[in-house]
């Protein structure tokens, strides 16, 4: 008889839709053959490093159903990445410190051939430093913000442009009654591809993102020019991460232990520099934030998350470790880890959709 074979699974970073539909398409895979037993380990490599640890086996009453659910069973946090882990000093200090070699051991001393780590950017510079320290590794990318150049396409990335679409078909019909300007805050911190997407599929009259800094001036002709011709109201839909040409981005304090600053608010930046230049149309300004992460995938988002699942899967049975699953020219594939994360997914400025957006009259305030 075959030697039972044991895989973990676990999501780490942000959360976002799609995630229990790689989780169910990753078990369903591996338990169709006999000799493997699938563990979750909770809030990422944290279920390893508890003591006692805590790791789940994902059975088939674990799993059924859950691709229709947002969130992950499995939780998350971007507050345990093992190559700079925060700990916590006794007068309240954090200190980061790298526990990947721990890490690794534990995982093999627990008994596990192979690991799949669904997460983003982050997570998948933490799977190539696990890899390189001789752990059986694959990634699986995810995120909203669509920012990983190895896949076309991330799972919920379609999911969250629905919810921000939806909202902004909302925004615009208030927009009109009362001819104001609507300022709508999306997310997408370094990547404005949720704002582009949304700003298309709505009808945005200005779109702004962190790849193209705006001259407010710009902005307020964009406005005036509406009333001045009799259209009145204004859509505008502006990403996180979005900054003026002199100007710097708005953040505060990432919590505790977290690598990165917090986003979001540049909705009431951007409403206080329209005033300060000159606007006098009404303006409202509206923060979808954590929304967009929220909810149940997309049919989209659901296969894809679903077929990234059994790739990494696939990929393990062929003992193709150190890659991560992508969608490649409409085909799923797979890259090294390192291909994986040495490039950022920036929206070009001169890129086709961007012309196109330009071409249907959508300005970016360069
Ligand atoms: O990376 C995805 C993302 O949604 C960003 O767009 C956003 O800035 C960030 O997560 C917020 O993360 P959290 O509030 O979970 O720290």
């Amino acid at each position: 008889m075959e030697k039972t074979k044991k895989l973990l699974v676990l999501t780490g970073g942000g959360d976002c839709p799609g995630l229990n539909a790689v989780i169910r398409g990753i078990a369903k895979r591996a338990r169709k053959e006999k000799n493997w037993e699938v563990y979750g380990s909770i809030e990422a490599f944290n279920g390893v490093f508890s003591e006692p640890t805590e790791l789940i086996k994902l059975t088939r009453s674990k799993t059924a159903g859950i691709h229709v659910r947002g969130g992950t069973i499995l939780k998350t946090t971007n507050k345990g990445n093992p190559v700079h882990f925060p700990v916590t000093q006794p007068d309240g200090t954090v200190k980061f410190i790298d526990r990947s070699e721990e890490l690794v051991k534990r995982i093999k001393e627990l008994g596990f051939d192979a690991v799949i780590n669904i997460g983003g950017d982050g997570s998948q510079k933490i799977s190539q430093a696990l890899y390189k320290r001789g752990l059986n590794i694959i990634g699986v990318p995810k995120t909203i913000d669509n920012d990983l150049s190895a896949t076309d396409m991330t799972f919920g990335f379609q999911t969250a442009v629905q919810i921000a679409t939806d909202s902004f078909d909302k925004l615009v019909t208030t927009a009109e009654s009362h001819d104001r300007v609507m300022i709508m805050e999306v997310m997408g911190r370094d990547a404005g591809w949720i704002a582009l997407h949304t700003a298309i599929a709505g009808g945005a009259e200005i779109c702004l993102i962190p790849e193209i800094p705006y001259d407010i001036q710009k902005i307020v002709k964009k406005i005036q020019s509406r009333y001045i011709n009799g259209q009145g109201f204004v859509n505008i839909v502006i990403s996180e991460g979005a900054k003026a040409k002199d100007g710097t981005i708005v953040s505060s304090q990432g919590s505790k232990g977290s690598e990165h600053v917090r986003l979001g608010g540049v909705a009431y930046q951007l409403s206080k520099q329209l005033k300060d230049a000159g606007c006098e149309a009404e303006i409202r300004e509206t923060v979808l934030g954590h929304v967009q992460r929220g909810g149940s995938p997309t049919a989209f988002d659901r296969v894809l998350a679903t077929l990234f699942g059994v790739k990494a899967v696939e990929l393990l049975l062929e003992g193709n470790f150190g890659r991560m699953v992508t969608l490649k020219n409409n085909a799923i594939s797979s890259v090294t880890l390192e291909e994986a994360t040495e490039r950022y997914n920036f929206v070009e400025k001169d890129g086709y959709i961007v012309k196109a957006a330009k071409g249907l009259g959508i300005s970016f305030g360069d």
